[in-house]
């Protein structure tokens, strides 16, 4: 038995999913651009995928862009508030993917934009009133705040920092790759600019995301190219990734509730074998409180050891893929950072699990005893 709990970092697709991409794969190669019967055919699916996915997003398909993935989609977001209305100061966390991050330090480092990073507890919980004061002294500002962070699970109340970035009429850009396809987005009720989704997250294929954008904001495409996206994205379309985006998205909707069920019982299981099995053992950031963050992440924290330095390559050795890294920040390992961010002791082992509707109880379990033995602490 191979245990994989990384679906944070990538999830299987779904066999459903595949049978409606293969078509667009050795049928209907037609390009969309083409005026020709070839072409249309492929044009008409890649629209009805965009109807799908505004549809269970409440939202028009003339919002929706298809993209190479989350990080083109952040960056798009990012850049093109800057470049296209002008936009000059930037509110974020340092708790943010690299696709935002780094895209606010390029910015940042180019002299066209400052950014000021929200305050935020040792568990990752923002300091709201830090927001508000800050958009009070910033007009004009941008707000790019993640949904829900991918290494610890903390869910941010993204319709109450809308809210906020109404009153103070900033611009909101949420990072919701890690919710999309597991919790309903209304977008009548976010009130964000641009939010974004990647279809590998929820059992799509890779390579294929989508930017939200809110008709009255007005950009510019971040790739330069043909007419393709309605001239918002250059570059013959992912036809087959995006009939797979919107299939995945549509599963991932009609199954959620049953879904999400099964996997917040295997989390709950998780935390209760750990608690049972192993002394000293706590949980990063929110990842053990139901509703404060995704029941798909559990971000668990290790005694200090010796083996935390090997602890990913010894889960590997005992057939069990998961991710997460230390807090450290030396060595060729650069750590996490925002374990850093929170302050989490580095001489203790972090190990991120995160679960799929494809995880069973009997994975669980193994991967419990698994680390208990590890830890040579089984109590029974
Ligand atoms: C929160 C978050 N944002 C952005 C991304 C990047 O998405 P993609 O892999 O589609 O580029 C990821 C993927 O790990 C993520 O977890």
């Amino acid at each position: 038995m191979r245990v994989y709990l990384d679906n944070a970092a990538t999830t299987p697709l779904d066999k459903e999913v595949f049978d409606a991409m293969a078509p667009f794969m050795l049928e209907h190669f037609g390009n969309p651009s083409s005026i020709h019967a070839h072409g249309r055919e492929v044009r008409s699916a890649i629209e009805k995928a965009r109807r799908t996915v505004a549809t269970l997003l409440n939202t028009s398909p003339a919002e929706i862009f298809f993209t190479s993935g989350g990080t083109e989609a952040d960056n798009a977001a990012i850049v093109c508030t800057c470049r296209s209305l002008g936009i000059t100061h930037a509110v974020s966390t340092q708790l943010e993917h690299h696709a935002v991050l780094h895209t606010l330090e390029m910015l940042e480092k180019n002299g066209e934009m400052n950014v000021s990073y929200l305050r935020h507890d040792k568990r990752g919980v923002l300091d709201l009133e830090h927001l508000e004061e800050l958009l009070a002294s910033n007009p004009r500002t941008l707000v790019s705040i993640m949904h829900a962070n991918n290494e610890i699970g903390t869910l941010n109340d993204i319709e109450a920092i809308g809210a906020i970035c109404k009153k103070y009429d900033a611009i909101f850009h949420s990072d919701t790759v890690q919710t999309m396809g597991h919790y309903k987005h209304d977008l009548q009720q976010v009130g964000a600019n641009f939010i974004v989704g990647s279809s590998h997250k929820f059992h799509g294929p890779k390579g294929v995301g989508f930017l939200y954008c809110d008709a009255g904001t007005k950009i510019q495409p971040l790739i330069q190219g043909g007419a393709q996206e309605r001239n918002m994205r250059g570059g013959t379309e992912n036809v087959y990734g995006i009939i797979g985006l919107a299939k995945a998205l549509e599963i991932a909707y009609r199954d959620m509730v049953e879904h999400a069920k099964h996997i917040q019982s295997l989390k709950d299981r998780m935390i209760f074998k750990l608690r049972e099995q192993l002394e000293d053992v706590s949980f990063n950031g929110m990842s053990e409180f139901g509703d404060k963050s995704l029941y798909t992440v559990l971000n668990v924290s290790l005694p200090a050891s010796d083996i935390n330095e090997m602890l990913l390559f010894s889960l590997d050795i005992n057939k069990i893929s998961a991710s997460g890294g230390s807090a450290c920040s030396s060595g060729a390992n650069a750590g996490s950072h925002v374990l850093r961010a929170l302050g989490v002791d580095p001489a203790r082992g972090s190990v991120r699990f995160s679960f799929s509707k494809y995880n069973t109880v009997d994975e669980i379990d193994y991967v419990a005893e698994t680390l208990a033995k590890m830890y040579k602490k089984v109590l029974v």
